[in-house]
């Protein structure tokens, strides 16, 4: 086969593909989420910037290989709507949970109990779910201080903190 024939049709291959890709969002990583600016809250900045409002950036580990070269945030994967969805980095596709304070904290018909604040924090810092299983590795691990912490857990519970469980 004439190399031209394949590269025209394996283009048009790839297109269809990533076109029929219905209502999966598609968000190519650092394009949508604008990192040089100050959002309201300090919860805020670091789930859009990866910064704290001191300008401290937070560090994590693990990832997928192109999130460990890069800084990442929150948003970049999450959606700037905490809606999650299908993310592309070069050469594979993650799918992201949504981070809604309804998804976290309402009630689950999938494999994990509802989040609390304490079982959230540890999700972000330990990459451990509220049944105890492991998140998958392409979730990175989060290092930030208590108060930032507390900020960025605040913010994702944003209106449901009067029902969130306050235990431990
Ligand atoms: C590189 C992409 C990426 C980034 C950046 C990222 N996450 Fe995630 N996150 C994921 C993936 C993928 C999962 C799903 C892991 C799994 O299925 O086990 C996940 C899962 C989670 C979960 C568990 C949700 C659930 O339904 O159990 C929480 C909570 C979470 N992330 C919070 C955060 C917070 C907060 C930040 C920023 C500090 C962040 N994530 C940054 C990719 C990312």
């Amino acid at each position: 086969m004439p190399r031209q024939f394949i590269k025209q049709h394996c283009g048009w291959l790839l297109t269809t593909l990533i076109l029929s890709g219905c209502d999966v969002s598609i968000n190519h990583m650092y394009t949508s989420v604008d990192k040089s600016r100050t959002y309201p809250t300090n919860g805020e900045q670091i789930y859009f910037t990866g910064r704290n409002q001191s300008g401290s950036q937070i560090i994590y580990r693990g990832g997928h290989m192109h999130a460990q070269m890069h800084l990442t945030a929150c948003a970049d994967c999450h959606g700037i709507r905490r809606e999650g969805g299908q993310r592309m980095y070069p050469f594979f596709w993650l799918t992201a949970p949504p981070l809604t304070s309804d998804a976290l904290f309402g009630t689950h018909d999938d494999d994990h109990d509802a989040y609390t604040l304490s079982s959230l924090k540890r999700a972000i810092t330990a990459g451990v779910d509220p049944s105890g299983e492991q998140l998958d590795s392409t979730m990175p691990r989060w290092q930030m201080s208590e108060s930032d912490l507390e900020d960025l857990v605040d913010y994702l519970a944003e209106g449901t903190l009067k029902t969130v469980k306050h235990e431990q």
